[in-house]
């Protein structure tokens, strides 16, 4: 099944949630669920690509996981870096440029050049932009962002007026789109500090799957769900 392009989303976000459960449910360490959690980001994003999906946004590690053990914090970083180093040939195979948002410049050297790596061989590629999110936390984005304003208008010596457009270019990603379809797995109907800014009027779609058994016919059913909303954007939309 393909859904009709006119009704792609163009720009998806996933809170990847349900990993530790899905391993626990298995009766594995919860390590085993976030590599099956990386399976699961391979597939969606090769087909989020071939759907024509504009940009692909993922919650993959937010200023709160910090919260963490250390040792499965460490995991993480490791699979990450295992994931980008893995996944660059995919990727320039598919035609997917990568990206990252968050408090980038916190992760430890050895993460940031693979990032850095990764951005670099991808970024002529024409098709979908994957964006991981890292160390990333929406209210904290908002601040780095009135931070950077602040700045600029310090060392311009007068406050400009700013429009909603001008403050977005000062978020992470200056080009970064509006969310259009906001896809939370897990079970739990909440927002968790992802892109306040930029899912403000994003549909949201809640599923009980674990991010390790969210498949292709789950993404379908949720774009298909997708199609059918009405999208008024406070406005009366078509009656
Ligand atoms: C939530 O599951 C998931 C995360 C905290 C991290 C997301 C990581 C992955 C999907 C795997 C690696 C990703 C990449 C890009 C390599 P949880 O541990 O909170 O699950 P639980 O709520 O069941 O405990």
């Amino acid at each position: 099944m393909k859904p009709a392009p006119s009704t792609i989303p163009r720009h998806i976000a996933i809170i990847m949630d349900g990993n530790g459960r899905w391993a626990q449910q298995k009766g594995l360490p919860r390590h085993k669920g976030h590599e099956a959690g990386a399976r699961t980001v391979r597939l969606i994003t090769e087909e989020c690509a071939r759907l024509g999906v504009e940009r692909l946004t993922l919650y993959a590690f937010s200023a709160e996981n910090w919260k963490r053990p250390q040792r499965e914090i460490d995991f993480l970083m490791k699979l990450l870096r295992r994931y980008l180093a893995g996944e660059r040939p995919t990727l320039m195979k598919n035609g997917i440029r990568f990206s990252a948002i968050g408090r980038l410049h916190e992760l430890s050297p050895e993460v940031i050049a693979e990032l850095e790596k990764t951005r670099a061989l991808t970024r002529e590629n024409p098709k979908m932009l994957l964006v991981l999110a890292l160390n990333y936390g929406g209210r904290g984005e908002i601040l780095d962002a009135a931070r950077a304003f602040a700045g600029d208008a310090l060392r311009r010596g007068k406050v400009p007026t700013l429009t909603e457009d001008e403050f977005a270019g000062y978020l992470y990603d200056p080009a970064g789109k509006n969310v259009d379809l906001l896809i939370r797995t897990g079970g739990d109907h909440r927002i968790s500090n992802f892109l306040l800014w930029e899912a403000s009027y994003a549909e949201l779609w809640f599923t009980k799957a674990f991010w390790p058994d969210f498949g292709i016919e789950e993404l379908h059913r949720a774009l298909a769900d997708f199609a059918g909303r009405d999208r008024r954007f406070g406005g009366l939309g078509e009656r």
